[in-house]
Order: C-alpha cells, then sequence, then structure tokens
C-alpha cells in the first residue's frame, strides 16, 4: 500500500473513499470532515440524526455521495466516548475502516488532517492512522493456493493535509511506516511454519533483514559454540537434526563511547517441549516460540531505518527444542557458558536454559541495559491472561521507561515479583540450580533462573508468552501472530534517544 502525504483539500481531488473519525454522542464528526460534509450535503450529519451510527469506538459505516463529488464514499468510524479517549481509539478506527474498505473491495482511499478538537499532536494522529491502517490490513497469505482470486489489496492510502506543518506530518508518517512494517515482518515470522522457519532459515532473515549502513548481522555457528562454551543452548538442541544458530545483530547510530542497549530475544523455532514432550492438542501453536527473537529482529531493523541515535545490539540464541536420541534428558547438567552449572528437571522449560547462555553473551558488551523478550511461561498466561506481557527485572528506571512506553503504544504490560523467595525453589542438589522451580509462581522463578545469568546489569526480562499470538482479533491486530514488543521496544528506544539529546 502506497501511503502519500499531500498538502490541499480533500474536497477537491478524486478518492473512492474518504474516512472521517465521530465521537459517540456528539452532532458532528471530528475536524475537517464536519466542513466537507457542509459541502458534501451533510450525508454525515444525516446518518449521525438518523441514529443509525453512533460512533462507537470501532463502529463503521458507509454513506454515498451520489451527486458527483469528487469523492464517492464516505466511511466515517466511530472513536467511542470523548472522556475515554486514548491515540489507541485513532489505531483502531483506521484499522477498522481500512479493513472495511477492503472488504468491499475498495482499493484506494483518503483521509484529511488535522483532526481539530482532538487532544493529540497531528504528528501523533498521523502516526496513529497509518499505524491503525497498516497494522490492520496484516495478513498471513504466503500458503494459501486456492481461493484466492476474491483476494483484496488496498494499493493507495492518501492523507491530505489542509493546514499545519506538512513537513512535520510527512515525516511522523514515514515513521509510522518503518515501525508498522516491523511490526508485520515479526509476524510474518511468527506465522510461518516450523517446517519453513528453522533456526538456520531465522537467521537467514535475520541477515537478509538487517544489512545497510549501521548494521550488521552475524551468526554463530555450532562449532563456533563449542569453542566458546555455549553448553546450555548446545543442550536444548542436541533433540534436533537442525543446527542451532546464534543471531547477533548490532546497530551503531551513537556515538563510539555509547554502552550499548542489548536486546535479547528467546528463539526456539518449535516447542514440542523435547523428552518432557507436550500434549498435542494444541502444539501446533508452539512455532511462535520464537516471537521474543522475531521481535528483536524487527527491533533493530526499524531502529536503524529510523536513524536512532544509540547503539543497540540484539541477541537471538535460536534452536528446536524436540525429543531424540541424542536429545538432553531431565536429570541432565549442562554446563553453561557463565561457568554455572544447571540441572535439567524438565527439558520443556528450555527457553530459560538457552537464555541463560545468550545473557551471559550479552553481559560481554557492556551493556547499558539489557532487555530480553521470551515466550517464556505458561504460567505469566494464567496470572495476567493472554493479552499482558508479563514484565519482571531489577532496575526499576528501566521498568518505568518501559511501562511509559507501553502507554503510548498500546501494548499491556503489567509487572510480577522477583526477589530472594524464589532462590530456593530452583536450588539444586547437583548443581547451582535447575532449569523448573515447579508449578508455583512459574513467571518469577523462571526470571529468577534468567537474572543468575546477567551479572549486575540492570535488566528486564518481559515474558510474551501471551500476546504473541490472538486468539481473537483486536481491532489493529488480526487474529494470529501479534507481533507484540516491536512498538514498545522502538518506542522505548526512541524516548532514550530523545532523553539524551
Ligand atoms: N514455550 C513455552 C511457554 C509457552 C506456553 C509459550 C504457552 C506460549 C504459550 C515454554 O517453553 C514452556 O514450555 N514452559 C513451561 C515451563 C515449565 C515446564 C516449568 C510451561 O510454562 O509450562
Ligand atoms: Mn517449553
Ligand atoms: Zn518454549
Amino acid at each position: 500500500m502506497k501511503i502519500q502525504v499531500i498538502e490541499g483539500n480533500l474536497a477537491e481531488h478524486k478518492t473512492e473513499a474518504a474516512v472521517f473519525v465521530h465521537f459517540e454522542g456528539e452532532a458532528l464528526p471530528v475536524g475537517a470532515a464536519s466542513l466537507l460534509d457542509e459541502r458534501w450535503g451533510r450525508k454525515i450529519a444525516e446518518i449521525i440524526g438518523l441514529g443509525d451510527f453512533k460512533g462507537k469506538k470501532n463502529e463503521i459505516a458507509v454513506t454515498y455521495t451520489q451527486d458527483n463529488f469528487p469523492v464517492k464514499r464516505i466511511v466515517i468510524a466511530g472513536l467511542g466516548k470523548r472522556s475515554d479517549f486514548s491515540p489507541d481509539r485513532v489505531r483502531g478506527a483506521f484499522a477498522k475502516a481500512a479493513q472495511h474498505i477492503r472488504s468491499i473491495y475498495v482499493t484506494d482511499f483518503s483521509t484529511s488532517l488535522p483532526f481539530d478538537g482532538l487532544e493529540m499532536a497531528d504528528e501523533s494522529v498521523a502516526e496513529g492512522v497509518v499505524e491503525g491502517a497498516v497494522l490492520g490490513l496484516y495478513q498471513y497469505l504466503p500458503f494459501k493456493t486456492v481461493d484466492r482470486k476474491d483476494e483484496q489489496v488496498i494499493s493507495s492510502f492518501k492523507i491530505f493535509i489542509e493546514k499545519g506543518d506538512a513537513k512535520a506530518v510527512r515525516a511522523a508518517v514515514k515513521r509510522a511506516e518503518i515501525i508498522s512494517e516491523a511490526v508485520n515482518f515479526a509476524r510474518d515470522l511468527v506465522s510461518a511454519p516450523g517446517n519453513e522457519m528453522t533456526p538456520t532459515d531465522l537467521a537467514n532473515e535475520a541477515q537478509a533483514s538487517l544489512k545497510g549502513k549501521n548494521i550488521s548481522c552475524s551468526v554463530l555457528n555450532e562449532t563456533k559454540m563449542k569453542e566458546l562454551g555455549m553448553n546450555a543452548l548446545l543442550g536444548v538442541a542436541r533433540g534436533s537434526h537442525q543446527p542451532p544458530k546464534m543471531i547477533v545483530a548490532e546497530y551503531r547510530g551513537g556515538k563510539k563511547s555509547d554502552k550499548p542497549i542489548v536486546l535479547v530475544g528467546k528463539g526456539i523455532t518449535f516447542d514440542s517441549g523435547g523428552i518432557s514432550i507436550k500434549p498435542s492438542e494444541n502444539m501446533e501453536r508452539m512455532k511462535t516460540d520464537m516471537a521474543g527473537g522475531a521481535a528483536v529482529i524487527a527491533t533493530m531493523r526499524a531502529a536503524s531505518a529510523l536513524l536512532l541515535p544509540l547503539n543497540l545490539i540484539g541477541i537471538v540464541p535460536a534452536t528446536e527444542n524436540l525429543p531424540g536420541g541424542n536429545a538432553y534428558k531431565p536429570g541432565d547438567i549442562l554446563r553453561s557458558l557463565s561457568g554455572q552449572t544447571i540441572e535439567v528437571v524438565n527439558t520443556d522449560a528450555e527457553g530459560r536454559v538457552i537464555l541463560a547462555d545468550a545473557l551471559t553473551y550479552a553481559c560481554r558488551f557492556n551493556p547499558a541495559a539489557i532487555i530480553d523478550l521470551a515466550t517464556l511461561t505458561g504460567a505469566c498466561v494464567v496470572a495476567l491472561g493472554d493479552e499482558v506481557i508479563g514484565m519482571l527485572g531489577t532496575d526499576e528506571g528501566l521498568k518505568c521507561q518501559l511501562r511509559k512506553a507501553a502507554d503510548l503504544t498500546g501494548e499491556k504490560l503489567w509487572e510480577l515479583p522477583l526477589g530472594e523467595q524464589y532462590d530456593e525453589l530452583i536450588k539444586s542438589d547437583v548443581a547451582d540450580y535447575k532449569n523448573s522451580g515447579g508449578r508455583m509462581g512459574g513467571a518469577s522463578t523462571a526470571a529468577t533462573f534468567l537474572g543468575k545469568f546477567v551479572g549486575d546489569s540492570r535488566w528486564v526480562h518481559l515474558d510474551i508468552a501471551g500476546p504473541a499470538w490472538f486468539e481473537k482479533a483486536r481491532p489493529y491486530i488480526p487474529k494470529g501472530a501479534s507481533g507484540i514488543g516491536v512498538r514498545l521496544l522502538v518506542q522505548f528506544l526512541r524516548d532514550r534517544a530523545t532523553d539524551k539529546t
């Protein structure tokens, strides 16, 4: 979909559909629409007056101008009540509008800024409009071969700007496109089936998408891992015929002396549970166990395209977790890269085992902060439901920044506890730690385990086991892979970059 920002009046241009927004319970639509509506014979006021359209959030109505106006259809999208307004409502309205437009076989649409009367800067509105449309229109189709003749694609979205700073709006639109496309890229990686997204495939995708002036991506292979002593990651990989890969991406946008932020993402391309095998029901979902890794790769891509003035390292340990004659077993003890030993009591608690080596490796970059993202525990989903990210970490400042970023992006995040009380649960009789503390406090014991491998780095862990995959569609998150974490991390990095300068 080509997105253009055009200085001028939407009323004077031909368009198949013009999208406007409206607050529930008000007489006139927001901003430009009321003026245009006057010229177009009060079509919008009419459907509002009739009560056919209330302006509830995610509500859509279409009306036809019929009288040879250059705009053929007016699509009006509800924002809900003004008192409940948040930027998420703009994203939702434009996602719903774009989806509706696609469903009626229309291939181009427009809108007009500014939305006078919204308590939001024009640039933020523009970002929301673009994010909503691009994220809401996402579909995963590479494996659909039949019934594709009805498939609809919107080719053009024009944003008219009547007054204000068009240059700033154009820049905001470009940013939003970069960020939304990164989210959709993460969704593609997560949606891909395990047989076509092996550790090697994931590493190839990372290398193909992370090259440019300030960014590079290298991949450590099995030989290199053995040499370094990454026996935790190698242990998990033993059950699979697919070789493990450690993806290491570097983006240098800051000063040479700036300590990097290190992002670490779990990259289990399929989690069968291994010898402690999972029940077969819903096991296919476990192709999504690399969603943290996908988010890290996509965030690196967005950061470099946005030319953020900071240094960034992305680390994704990637392997399958399968049972096999050579697979790691309950009772095995692995000597991790850090030198600390791990007793495997459950081969299905594999995420923390591979992350142990990845986090140790992260510390070698002398990081300003480490943030890891992982579909780590079912316990987190039990605690918070499947839409909320679990946040655990030792650094109050970082947690605060992430909370702020999540508020802006509409990704929901809630803190769960860490603390000495969990140490006992992961103590092993024969090794330094065991890889599972049992059912109680599962998200906290998992994070406590990770905390043993970050030294004294500032560190936060985000458990995305729930929201990595949406069973039910949300306005701008179609059912399936959500790309959760990408917008959150990019927002966090943008805030860091501005706070610094
Ligand atoms: N990948 C799973 C966690 C998961 C669960 C992700 C549901 C997405 C949806 C992880 O590797 C796992 O199996 N965790 C175990 C840990 C347990 C054995 C201590 C779990 O949560 O059951
Ligand atoms: Mn598992
Ligand atoms: Zn897993």
